[in-house]
């Protein structure tokens, strides 16, 4: 009984620190971080994820700020039957930077954090599973389809630092005509 509960309050503690230790960009601005976005790159660790990654396109986004501090996040996505829009909400945090959404494909609620952006060019963004790792990914946002190398490198080396294998962390090409051009905004 006593080592149950040393066992959940270490596992706890972790959980804790594996948190603390995901620190968002300093004095984030969520009205700079709005608008259009490219996944010009992500890192999965994921096993079920192996079969999409050869498939996965670099998708635009929209980020649209609500009045309350969450946020929608509007994805175009190709896929086999055509160009598909999804609307992701993430629920603000007591912490700018942070939020949480519950993933419906996952049935899971995990944890988003805005590592590393400078509004205007890049964003390094890190998403986790609360209460272990799994499912935890890395993306790389670009305000246009492409960025410089040396924010592909910081990118990686990101990734590689939180455990990431090399081979996991990817760059896909440009998603085709999705949204279709015209619709473009
Ligand atoms: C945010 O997304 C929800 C769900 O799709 C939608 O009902 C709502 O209108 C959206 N709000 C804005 C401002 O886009
Ligand atoms: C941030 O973005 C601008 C382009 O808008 C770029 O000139 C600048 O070098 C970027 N800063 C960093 C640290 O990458």
């Amino acid at each position: 009984m006593r080592t149950t509960v040393v066992a959940v309050v270490m596992v706890m503690l972790c959980v804790m620190m594996a948190h603390a230790d995901m620190k968002p960009q300093r004095d984030f601005n969520l009205q700079r971080f709005a608008g259009k976005w490219y996944r010009l790159g992500l890192a999965y660790d994921s096993p079920a994820f192996v079969p999409y990654r050869d498939k996965l396109k670099a998708s635009m986004g929209m980020i649209t700020p609500l009045p309350n501090g969450n946020v929608n996040l509007t994805m175009w996505d190709a896929t086999t039957v055509g160009c598909q829009i999804k609307v992701y909400q993430y629920e603000k945090t007591t912490v700018p930077g942070q939020f949480t959404y519950f993933s419906t494909r996952h049935n899971m609620v995990k944890d988003v954090t805005v590592v590393d952006t400078n509004y205007t060019e890049y964003a390094l963004v890190h998403k986790h599973k609360a209460f272990n790792r799994e499912y935890t990914q890395v993306a790389l946002y670009g305000r246009s389809q492409t960025v410089r190398t040396d924010v592909i490198q910081r990118f990686k080396a990101f990734a590689l630092s939180r455990g990431f294998p090399r081979e996991s962390i990817l760059t896909p090409p440009p998603a085709g005509n999705c949204p279709p051009s015209g619709s473009r905004r």
